[in-house]
């Protein structure tokens, strides 16, 4: 079958590797009809996720068909079409009792495209299946079924019910990347009074505006400080939510909260944030941070069916698999391309 492989920092290809065999009575092999690339597989293929082997098969998100179901399978049949989470989860360990399922302890969590084959290939195994896919509904397309494999619920969950996002809150968004505008689409839902999107580049802000914030700042040439301060009786935002991963804007972030704020940290960080415990002791600020969970993805698949969230807007580029170099190529350059989430189908 053809899959992208990591072939180590700086290199990834098309290749014609074996399709993939159940090994465990819990997989299924599903046939890929649709995958994404997602932020992180850039920073894998740049070599920053030392737990990713040359070899690999990347990708964590997917929309396919069953075609394979081990015997201890009873959530699905051949021929059923899923939704394939970034996150697996085994079911029944504590922290998947608890819906952590990207703590699960057994072998779940994130390992799709990180510790074992992921999905952009024409096959692909999933562990734990009946705990870490979704039978999709008539009425949800391919496309804004694949927004729920990871973009989505992390905006929305390591975001918006994070940080509690309330009716009338006025919500700072740092970075407006996929994330970011899923943070802001997220945050729609709870009918607050402003999001303030920031971000240094303008097509991103641009996007942002029409995925519902009222208001942006491009960081790049205009302090958000004031801009914040001015729609909250100086006193900052009631949430911030931070979708970049730098220390600045986790800073940022912080900084932009009112005393009593929370604040969301979403973005994965590969170097110290600053946290300053000395000016923030008095705030009475919470700040949370994690890794997605996907607990919420019904929730979310009940409200694209509903027509209540638009989840098809993130998609901007499409590409057949046999393109997957450019569409690596257009994606990290998002910059220049105006490129949100790019699609490739089978
Ligand atoms: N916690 C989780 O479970 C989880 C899951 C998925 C992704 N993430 C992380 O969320 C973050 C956002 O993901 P994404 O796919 O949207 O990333 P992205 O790189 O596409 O978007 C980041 C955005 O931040 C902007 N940006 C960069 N530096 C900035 C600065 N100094 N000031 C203002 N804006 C700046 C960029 O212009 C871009 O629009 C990443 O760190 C990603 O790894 C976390
Ligand atoms: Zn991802
Ligand atoms: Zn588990």
């Amino acid at each position: 079958m053809r899959a992208m492989v990591y072939e180590g920092p700086g290199r990834c290809a098309l290749t014609t590797v074996p399709d993939p065999q159940i090994t465990d009575d819990g997989d299924v092999i599903v046939r890929v009809d649709a995958t994404t690339i997602c932020g992180t597989d850039l920073h894998i293929v740049a070599g920053d996720v030392p737990s990713v082997r040359r070899g690999r098969i990347l990708g964590h998100e997917a929309v396919g068909t069953v075609e394979q179901v081990g015997s201890a399978i009873h959530t699905m049949s051949p021929g059923d079409r899923v939704l394939v989470s970034c996150i697996s989860g085994c079911g029944v360990c504590r922290y998947c009792r608890e819906g952590h399922y990207g703590q699960c302890l057994s072998g779940g969590g994130w390992v799709l495209g990180h510790t074992i084959d992921g999905t952009q290939a024409d096959f692909v195994r999933v562990p734990f299946a009946d705990t870490s896919t979704y039978r999709l509904p008539d009425g949800v397309n391919d496309e804004e079924a694949l927004m729920l494999a990871d973009v989505l619920p992390t905006g929305y969950e390591v975001g918006v019910l994070k940080a509690g996002v309330g009716p009338g809150d006025v919500v700072a968004v740092v970075g407006t990347g996929p994330v970011g505008l899923a943070a802001i689409m997220g945050a729609r839902l709870f009918s607050p009074s402003h999001i303030v999107a920031i971000d240094h580049a303008d097509l991103r802000l641009d996007a942002a505006k029409q995925f519902g914030a009222d208001v942006v700042v491009n960081n790049a040439v205009s302090d958000p400080l004031p801009v914040v301060h001015a729609l909250t009786d100086r006193l900052g935002a009631d949430v911030a939510i931070e979708a970049v991963g730098r220390p600045e804007t986790f800073e940022l972030a912080v900084a932009l909260g009112r005393p009593g704020a929370k604040i969301a940290n979403i973005g994965v960080h590969g170097k110290p944030a600053a946290f300053h415990l000395e000016d923030q002791w008095i705030r009475d600020i919470t700040v949370t941070t994690g890794l997605v969970d996907a607990y919420s993805t019904p929730t979310l698949l009940r409200l694209i069916a509903s027509g209540q969230l638009d989840a098809a807007r993130l998609v901007t580029h499409r590409f057949a698999f046999d393109d997957f170099d450019q569409a690596y190529e257009v994606f990290s350059h998002a910059s220049d391309t105006g490129a949100i989430k790019v699609v490739l189908s089978a």
